[in-house]
C-alpha cells in the first residue's frame, strides 16, 4: 500500500519543516486516519506547528502532507475546508464584536449572501445549544463560552476533521467537562493536541511528540502511562526564588 492510496486520512509523507535555524521535523511520515487522535508533547514538543502543517496554515518545507488526497501545499483552500481549525486562544480566532457576525462570517466567506449566512448562522447556533447567544456581544461571553463559539463557527461549515489546539486549556473543570460532552456527539473525526490526560485517555490513539519526533504513538492505555513516568522522571524544579 502506498500513502497516497489511503484516502480518508491526514498523511504526513516525509515531512521535513524548520522554524528558524533549527530543523524541527525531519522526515516526518505518518497516516492519520483513526476518528480521535490526540497529540501530546511537552511545551515546544511541535504540536502546534504540526497542527498548522495538518490544514495548509504551514506549509512542509519538503516532502507532502495530503488530507483526504489533496496536497494541502497545491490547494490551502481546499484544505482549510476539509479540515477545521480551533486555535489555543479564542481572542487569536474571534474577530468579530457579536456572536452572530462571527458566526456568519464563515458562511460569507463561503459565498452565502448577507442574509442567508445569517440565517444559517443563527441555525448552527440553535443546532449546538446557543440560540440565545445570538444578539450578544463577544466580550458578554466567558473563556468557556468563547470557546464554545469558536467550536460552533468552525463546524457550522462542517468540515470532514476538526484540529484544535489545546482547547481547553484555560479552563475550569466544569467547562471541559461540559465541551467535552459537546465534542464528543460531533460526527467529525478529530485531531486535538492536549496536556488533559482525561481528556486523552477517551481517544483511539495518542501520537507523543518530543523535539519534533514521534516518540510513542499508539493506544492510550500504552502511550499515556510512559507519558507520566517521563514526565516524573523530569519533573522541573521551578525555581521561584532567585
Ligand atoms: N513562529 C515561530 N517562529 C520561530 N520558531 C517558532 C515559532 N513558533 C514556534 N516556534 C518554535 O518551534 C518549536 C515548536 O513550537 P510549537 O509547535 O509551538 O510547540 P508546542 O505547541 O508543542 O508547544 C519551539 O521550539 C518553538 O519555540
Ligand atoms: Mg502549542
Amino acid at each position: 500500500m502506498t500513502l497516497t492510496s489511503v484516502d480518508a486520512a491526514i498523511l504526513f509523507d516525509h515531512v521535513t519543516f524548520a522554524r528558524g535555524p533549527e530543523r524541527l521535523f525531519s522526515d516526518l511520515s505518518l497516516c492519520l486516519s483513526e476518528r480521535r487522535i490526540g497529540l501530546l508533547g511537552d511545551n515546544g514538543a511541535g504540536k502546534s506547528t504540526f497542527l498548522r502543517l495538518t490544514n495548509g496554515l504551514l506549509a512542509p518545507h519538503s516532502g507532502r502532507v495530503l488530507v483526504d488526497g489533496i496536497d494541502t501545499a497545491l490547494d490551502s483552500a481546499a484544505a482549510m475546508r476539509k479540515v477545521g481549525f480551533v486555535f489555543q486562544n479564542p481572542d487569536h480566532q474571534i474577530v468579530f464584536p457579536t456572536v452572530l457576525e462571527e458566526v456568519a462570517f464563515g458562511f460569507r466567506a463561503r459565498g452565502s449572501s448577507a442574509a442567508h449566512s445569517c440565517e444559517q448562522a443563527i441555525r448552527a447556533l440553535a443546532q449546538h445549544g446557543c440560540a440565545h447567544w445570538k444578539d450578544a456581544g463577544v466580550h458578554e461571553l466567558s473563556d468557556g463560552q468563547r470557546q464554545r463559539l469558536c467550536i460552533v463557527s468552525v463546524v457550522a461549515l462542517e468540515p470532514d476533521i476538526l484540529v484544535m489546539d489545546e482547547p481547553f486549556a484555560s479552563l475550569d473543570l466544569p467547562t471541559r467537562l461540559g465541551l467535552s460532552n459537546m465534542l464528543a456527539t460531533l460526527p467529525q473525526r478529530m485531531l486535538i493536541a492536549s496536556h488533559d490526560l482525561d481528556l486523552l485517555a477517551g481517544l483511539d490513539r495518542v501520537i507523543w511528540l518530543q523535539d519534533g519526533a514521534i516518540r510513542e504513538d499508539g493506544p492510550p492505555t500504552d502511550v499515556l502511562p510512559q507519558y507520566k513516568e517521563a514526565a516524573i522522571a523530569n519533573r522541573r524544579h521551578e525555581d521561584f526564588f532567585p
